[in-house]
């Protein structure tokens, strides 16, 4: 299990920002590099997700304290219903380590003890394998292929992954 623990968004993380959406590599998935504009509105609207309507963490190492991914969760309307959708990103300096998974893990407990949504979905794209293989492994239901917009502007077919996060209750 990686050493790993989740921060809230600081105002000197911008720069963590470029790395995780304004980088080729990391948004090969996504559209592209976001532009510095987008950039910013980004970092200002992760200052704000620090609430059951949308929370967006760092993924720190424990011992070091280097940021190296980012998870959250946040409000949705999907299908005529709110859920929480989630989604995360891990450096590739520090990919292939579970870390992505573990942190998850983490964002998921934080997602059920707001006891607000039934349903946490994520959308990775059908190509995705790690994101895919996270969404298994976590106990999301694959509901099946959709067309999906992210971010803003961009639409794609992505899996639809969905979590009962009420279902210990049953
Ligand atoms: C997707 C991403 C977050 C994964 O981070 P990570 O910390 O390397 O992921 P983990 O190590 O926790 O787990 C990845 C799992 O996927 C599996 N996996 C990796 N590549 C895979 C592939 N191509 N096909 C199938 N499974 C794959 C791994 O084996 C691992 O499963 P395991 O623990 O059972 O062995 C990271 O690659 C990333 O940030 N990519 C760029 C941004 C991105 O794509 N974000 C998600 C958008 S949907």
């Amino acid at each position: 299990m990686p050493d790993i623990r989740l921060e809230p968004w600081g105002e000197d993380d911008f720069p963590f920002v470029e790395k995780l959406m304004g980088d080729p590599e990391m948004t090969t998935h996504l559209a592209g590099p976001e532009s510095p504009e987008r950039l910013a509105e980004r970092h200002e609207r992760y200052l704000r997700a620090n609430n059951s309507t949308a929370r967006m963490l760092k993924i720190v190492g424990e011992e070091t304290g280097e940021a190296v991914g980012s998870v959250g969760y946040w409000e949705k309307e999907w299908r005529g219903e709110l859920i929480y959708e989630t989604g995360w990103g891990v450096l590739p300096p520090f990919q292939g380590r579970g870390i992505a998974s573990a942190a998850t893990a983490l964002a998921i407990e934080l997602a059920r003890a707001e006891r607000k949504h039934r349903y946490l979905h994520a959308f990775p794209p059908p190509d995705n394998g790690a994101s895919n293989a996270i969404c298994r492994k976590l106990g999301f239901e694959l509901l099946g292929e959709v067309e999906f917009e992210f971010p803003p502007g961009h639409v794609a077919a992505s899996n639809d992954w969905r979590l009962d996060l009420f279902a210990s209750d049953v």
